[in-house]
């Protein structure tokens, strides 16, 4: 049987890669896989909560069993963290889609909810710092780079198919 590649989303908190990753996998009819939702399952807490109470190095490691765990899957469409690029095999999982925004267009995407929900959004100047930290990152680990300012999902989805 041939090989089908994962797919996996990268990129800041914010730039939709659970939803996009969702939509990817209704579409062509895959598992969909969700790396913060797993790891948040497995212990029963929140992300929020994970770093609260056994710090985020602890949340760090969970994301590098998650990327071994990913490496050994086929076809599925993955969601991950925005700190998910420093695991050291994410080349090994697949076919990777970074997802791109400038911060101010993120931060307002993010409803103060949704910012209260990421230990690493609540400092705004701290978050900043860390996505221009980052953005290297991205562009290297990426197979594809989708600028999703002002980009339905469906549009989105329509470019990433013609590269896949
Ligand atoms: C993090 C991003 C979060 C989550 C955790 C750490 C980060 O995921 O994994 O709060 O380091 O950027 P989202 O990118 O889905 O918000």
């Amino acid at each position: 049987m041939e090989k089908v590649k994962n797919i996996s989303f990268i990129g800041f908190m914010g730039c939709g890669k659970s939803t996009l990753a969702q939509a990817l996998a209704q579409d062509l009819d895959r598992v969909f896989l969700d790396s913060d939702a797993l790891i948040a399952a497995k212990w029963g807490r929140e992300v929020g909560e994970i770093f609260r109470d056994f710090g985020e190095e602890f949340f760090r490691k969970e994301e590098q069993k998650m990327a071994d765990f990913f490496a050994t899957l086929q076809g599925v469409s993955i969601a991950t963290g925005g700190g998910f690029i420093n695991v050291k095999n994410l080349d090994k999982i697949g076919f990777c889609v970074y997802l791109r925004a400038d911060f101010d267009f993120l931060k307002a995407r993010l409803s103060e909810g949704e910012r209260a929900k990421r230990p690493l959004f609540y400092d705004e100047k701290k978050a900043r710092n860390l996505y221009h930290a980052r953005l290297d990152s991205y562009e290297k680990s990426a197979n594809l780079i989708l600028d999703i300012e002002n980009q339905s999902v469906e549009s989105l989805l329509d470019a990433l198919k013609r590269e896949i």
